[in-house]
């Protein structure tokens, strides 16, 4: 069995976690030095968000150039040891690949903006009028008016899907997806475990379309899989691409494209059963998602450092997941929520086990957010999506133990429910109740259970509609897990002929169990 089939995956941002030098930013050497936590954790491959030089307009997804780090994280020597830590430690590590645009500060665009017989000129996606592709969203509405961008020098507009200092390559350049070939084997080279790739579908341009998904893409991502199969065979490709599950499969190919893609409308799904308590939207979309090819896997996860996406739920499904979630406008941005998992769930431990619950025995790999696990707050007081990118809280102590400068890259969270004086990971670690202590046993319980990885998904039958209860079986395991999405108390009829026992009490069942309001179980079953 592939290795990421059964992994858990830990999101993080390096300037976010630890700052070693005091220079308040996070860096490598803060990351190394706690190498040891995420190895208790558990975790199994840990995802940098990008760590490429970049003037951070985007947070790094603005890359100024491929091939260094940026000064702030430290230098590439820094790199290598901390990838040789991760790997001494059993884990591996993944990086963010941004194929789709670079930042207007990259050397390329410089060039290609000094005139248009520069030699780069061509590496962008260049007209005289913003008349072009007409029809294609915005993906980040409110803040941008146009996916094109006039630029003064040149007389001319550029083409960007995100900011417009993040002007789109022009794919259709070999000279550009030769280049991008090297960006992936110059860090494979360096030892990393795969990439996971940004913004897979806007590559492409085409008159007539929305420019999303078009059939070279694909082209050009069996290319990358083909040197990963041939050279990096260990290494995996993970989509970032937010569609909904049939539009998704064509990037498995047939198994010559991506490992893995974020099953992105999984996760409204499970915060609107929780606040319906109803699982009906949560199975209708497991129900629509297709098999994948062998070797083929989703990717899941309850937050990440984006807004908590809602563009793949109904306009009404919409209005009600803002109205529960994000009733402040200063809680929404683009078409979401700029809100953590914790305050999302009014910070009621018994939801937030059940989310997590939900999405360690659902079908995918699970991807965690760092600070999620503590039950991290967020700062909707910060521009864009930085209030959910706020300072790792590693202790009660000035600056949550993440730096000792006096000036932040942005500040800690310090109110009374979430700040660090109350939320951190030593006083969790300290408490064998807390939610880092409960993740933990996921992850352990999890490591034990490789049918959550790859079993077969089947829902146990005839139960009222706030019980999400299913089967997950694979030839040799079978799990039951059950999950009460209601306020109040669920007794829920066992299968009969299987004799259960609890996972984490290793209490034997049988009848009929009650669960707790919002409560779980998990069974492993022998015939
Ligand atoms: C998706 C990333 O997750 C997001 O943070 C970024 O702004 C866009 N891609 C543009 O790279």
């Amino acid at each position: 069995m592939a290795w990421y089939i059964n992994a858990v995956f830990y999101e993080l941002y390096v300037r976010a976690f630890a700052d070693s030098n005091a220079d308040g930013h996070g860096d490598l050497t803060g990351l190394r030095q706690k190498l040891d936590y995420l190895q208790w954790l558990g975790v199994d491959c840990v995802w940098l968000l990008p760590i490429n030089p970049s003037p951070l307009k985007d947070d790094g997804y603005d890359v100024a150039s491929y091939y260094g780090i940026h000064p702030h994280y430290g230098l590439m020597e820094d790199f290598q040891i901390t990838v040789e830590e991760i790997h001494r430690r059993g884990m591996r590590v993944i990086i963010d690949l941004v194929l789709n645009h670079t930042s207007d500060q990259h050397p390329w665009f410089q060039e290609a903006r000094r005139s248009k017989d520069s030699a780069f000129r061509d590496f962008y996606v260049w007209s005289s009028t913003p008349d072009k592709y007409q029809g294609v969203p915005l993906i980040f509405p409110g803040v941008e008016t146009s996916n094109w961008a006039y630029d003064e020098l040149t007389g001319e507009y550029y083409w960007h899907r995100f900011y417009h200092s993040q002007p789109d390559l022009n794919y259709d350049n070999p000279q550009v997806r030769a280049a991008m070939l090297d960006v992936v084997r110059f860090w494979l080279d360096l030892g990393v475990d795969g990439f996971r790739v940004d913004a897979v579908p806007y590559l492409f341009e085409r008159e007539g379309t929305l420019c999303e998904s078009l059939p070279e893409t694909h082209t050009f991502i069996k290319e990358i899989r083909k040197v990963i199969d041939t050279d990096y065979p260990e290494a995996v490709l993970l989509a970032e691409a937010c569609m909904p599950p049939d539009d998704l499969l064509p990037y498995f190919g047939q198994g010559d494209e991506f490992h893995l893609c974020f099953h992105f409308p999984v996760m409204p799904r499970l915060y609107l059963a929780l606040a319906t308590g109803d699982r009906s939207s949560v199975v209708n979309i497991l129900d629509q998602t297709p098999p994948l090819p062998t070797g083929g896997q989703w990717a899941t996860f309850l937050r990440n450092h984006d807004e908590f996406n809602l563009w793949l739920v109904t306009p009404e499904e919409r209005e009600y997941l803002w109205d529960i979630y994000a009733p402040l406008p200063e809680q929404r941005i683009f078409t979401g929520i700029r809100r953590r998992l914790a305050p999302l769930l009014n910070n009621d431990p018994r939801k937030i086990a059940l989310m997590h619950s939900l999405l360690f025995t659902l079908p995918g790999t699970p991807v965690l957010y760092y600070g999620d696990e503590i039950g991290m707050g967020d700062d909707v007081s910060l521009p864009d999506r930085n209030g959910v990118r706020t300072p790792m809280q590693w202790n009660n102590t000035a600056n949550a133990g993440f730096s000792g400068a006096k000036t932040l890259y942005a500040p800690v969270i310090s109110d009374p429910v979430f700040g660090y004086q109350q939320v951190s990971v030593q006083a969790q670690q300290a408490d064998v109740n807390s939610l880092v202590h409960q993740v933990r046993e996921f992850i352990m319980a999890r490591k034990r259970l490789p049918v959550l990885g790859s079993g077969a998904l089947e829902w146990l039958g005839d139960l009222p509609k706030q019980a999400l209860c299913f089967w997950r079986k694979s030839d040799n395991q079978q799990v039951l897990a059950l999950h009460n999405l209601a306020a109040e108390p669920l007794h829920v009829q066992l299968p009969e002929s299987v004799i259960l026992h609890d996972v984490f009490t290793g209490e034997t069942v049988s009848g009929s169990v009650v669960l707790d309001v919002y409560g779980y179980r998990w069974f492993t079953a022998t015939p």
